[in-house]
């Protein structure tokens, strides 16, 4: 199956930074027609304005993914702007570099509320619009954590493997209002993620040079929609994490709880 992304009616949240801004581009630039959502209204309306001065159909719904009625306005907005919704593209997302013995349980439900409760009661609130639509689907971006566990990075890997879970027996169920539900799994990328870290007190010296620029995952994720690609990784460290913890599980939580040592033998 090819999804044809022209006059597609998708509600993208995160369009404001990042992955999320280059999803909106290039998505508006094959001719679907989009809402984009985030919080930061006038980084979302300067976008809806650049890209309809380019001839395309976007509108901007500032709200936070996490509030009831914001989300029912960004729902509503797709069904009053055009009629309707064909994809819900669930990018809205937030980390957490911190260990888990010194952080808090605040900032726990936080990030489930950010990254699994929110893209979960949207998915909620669009299958009875989304069922009505053209070659409908549900795209949830999750992580590589939401496949392996990564110390210091616990609250965000529980919050995408969450999130993953999730979209893994959605897939099944959705069968029946045939609406497809798509995963993206990405490595590190250079956005505005690591400036928006709700904590940012974990030990290990991050390294995000080597990360995939924000554009090349955006391309991946088009590319999945249109091609209708189950599941996605996208980065060569995704790639490689992933394919050894499947076959060799062991062998990563060795070599992670060794890093682990070294890093509290000099602290
Ligand atoms: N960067 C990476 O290395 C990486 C790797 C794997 C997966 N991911 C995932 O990719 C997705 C996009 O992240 P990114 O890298 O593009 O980071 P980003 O530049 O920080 O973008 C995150 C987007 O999410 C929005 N957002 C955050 N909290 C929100 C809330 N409560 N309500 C509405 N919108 C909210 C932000 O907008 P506002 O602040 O304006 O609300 C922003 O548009 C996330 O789900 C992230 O977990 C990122």
């Amino acid at each position: 199956m090819r999804r044809e992304l022209r006059g597609a009616r998708i509600l993208l949240t995160g369009a404001s930074s990042g992955i999320g801004r280059c999803l909106a581009e290039q998505m508006a630039q094959a001719g679907a027609r989009l809402v984009l959502a985030a919080r930061s209204a006038e980084a979302l309306h300067k976008l809806a304005q650049s890209l309809t001065a380019h001839g395309a159909e976007a509108v901007a719904v500032p709200g936070d993914v996490t509030n009831e009625a914001d989300r029912q306005h960004m729902l509503s907005a797709a069904v009053e702007r055009f009629g309707g919704l064909d994809v819900l593209l669930n990018n809205a997302g937030v980390g957490s570099w911190c260990h888990f013995a010194e952080s808090s349980e605040e900032s726990l439900r936080r990030i489930m509320e950010v990254n699994f409760f929110a893209p979960a009661e949207l998915i909620r609130l669009a299958i009875p619009v989304l069922r009505n639509g053209r070659s409908p689907a549900i795209v949830n971006v999750a992580s590589m954590c939401g496949r392996r566990g990564i110390p210091a990075w616990s609250e965000y890997s529980a919050s995408k493997f969450a999130l993953c879970g999730l979209t893994e027996a959605l897939r099944g169920e959705m069968v029946r209002f045939g609406i497809d539900v798509l995963l993206i799994l990405p490595g590190v990328t250079q956005s505005g993620f690591w400036q928006h870290l709700l904590r940012n007190s974990g030990r290990y010296p991050l390294n995000i040079s080597k990360g995939m620029p924000p554009e090349k995952v955006a391309a991946g994720i088009v590319r999945a929609l249109r091609k209708n690609r189950t599941e996605t990784i996208l980065g060569w460290d995704a790639r490689w994490v992933l394919r050894i913890n499947r076959f060799l599980p062991r062998l990563v939580d060795a070599l992670l709880a060794r890093q682990v040592r070294r890093l509290y033998a000099t602290a």
